[in-house]
C-alpha cells in the first residue's frame, strides 16, 4: 500500500485527489494537510510515502521541500510557480505536472508537432474566476514546447478568460497561408485529472530524474 498525504485536502481538487486514493486498491489515505482543516503539512508528512500537492503557488515549492527533507516523495499539482525552484533537491522525489488530464498531454504534443508546420499560433486558456494564476500552466508550458519546437514561431500569445461556470479548457490555434488549425481540449469535471494523479503517486518513487515536469515522462514509458 502507497501511504498517501494530500496538502490543499479541502480544496476543490485536493477534496477530488482525496476520494480518488480512498477508492485506489493499492493506496491508503493517510493525512489530509490545509489550514481550512487546522492540519499543517508537517503534521502529516510521519505518516506518508507521498504528498500530494494542489495548494497555493506561493506554498507549492515550501510544502515539496518539507516533504522531501522528510524522505517523503513529492507529485505537485499546483500551478503558478517557477519549477526550477526545485532544482537540486535530494531526499526523495518530486513530480510535477502543470496538467494530469491525458487530454491535456495529448493537446501539448499535438501542438508542438503542428507548430512545425505552421506560420503562426496563440493559445485561448478558458478557466473558472476563482483560478489564482494567469496565464495558466497549460498554456505557458504549450507554449514553451512550442516555441522550442519551432524557434521560427518566437513566443506565442496567450490570452486569459475567467468566468463562472467553466472547469479548464484550452484552444491552440494556429495560422498559415489561407487555412487555421485549432487543437481544443476540455477538461469539464475534475475527475479528469485523475487518472494521471493517481500514475505519478504509483511512479514518483521510482523516477530517474528528479525534479521530474510533465506527465507525458511518465505515459511514453509505461
Ligand atoms: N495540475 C493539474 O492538472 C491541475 C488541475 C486543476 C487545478 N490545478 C491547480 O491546483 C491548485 C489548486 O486548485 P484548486 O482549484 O483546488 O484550488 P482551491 O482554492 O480550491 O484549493 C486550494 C487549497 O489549498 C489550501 N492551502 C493553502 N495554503 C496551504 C498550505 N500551506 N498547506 C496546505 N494547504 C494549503 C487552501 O486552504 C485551499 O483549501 C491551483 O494551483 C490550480 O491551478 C492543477
Amino acid at each position: 500500500m502507497i501511504r498517501v498525504a494530500v496538502a490543499g485536502a479541502a480544496g476543490r481538487m485536493g477534496q477530488t485527489v482525496c476520494g480518488a486514493v480512498q477508492d485506489a486498491p493499492d493506496m491508503e489515505l493517510t493525512g489530509r494537510a490545509d489550514p481550512a482543516l487546522g492540519t499543517a503539512v508537517a503534521d502529516v508528512l510521519g505518516d506518508a510515502d507521498v504528498l500530494v500537492d494542489f495548494t497555493i503557488p506561493a506554498t507549492a515549492v515550501e510544502n515539496a521541500r518539507q516533504a522531501v527533507a522528510a524522505g517523503v516523495h513529492a507529485v505537485i499539482g499546483t500551478t503558478g510557480f517557477d519549477p526550477q525552484e526545485l532544482d537540486g533537491v535530494s531526499g526523495a522525489n518530486v513530480f510535477i505536472a502543470p496538467n494530469f488530464a491525458i487530454g491535456a498531454v495529448l493537446m501539448m504534443q499535438f501542438a508542438q508537432q503542428a507548430a512545425r508546420h505552421m506560420a503562426r499560433a496563440e493559445i485561448i486558456e478558458l478557466h473558472h474566476d476563482r483560478k489564482l494564476d494567469r496565464p495558466s500552466g497549460t498554456a505557458a508550458r504549450t507554449a514553451a514546447l512550442m516555441s522550442a519546437a519551432a524557434p521560427s514561431l518566437g513566443e506565442v500569445p496567450i490570452h486569459s478568460v475567467r468566468l463562472p461556470g467553466l472547469v479548464a479548457h484550452q484552444e491552440v490555434i494556429l495560422g498559415d497561408v489561407g487555412q487555421t488549425l485549432t487543437i481544443r481540449h476540455d477538461s469539464i469535471d475534475r475527475e479528469s485529472f485523475m487518472p494521471g494523479v493517481l500514475l505519478a503517486i504509483r511512479r514518483v518513487g521510482t523516477l530517474t530524474r528528479s525534479p521530474l515536469v510533465g506527465l507525458e515522462h511518465l505515459l511514453a514509458d509505461g
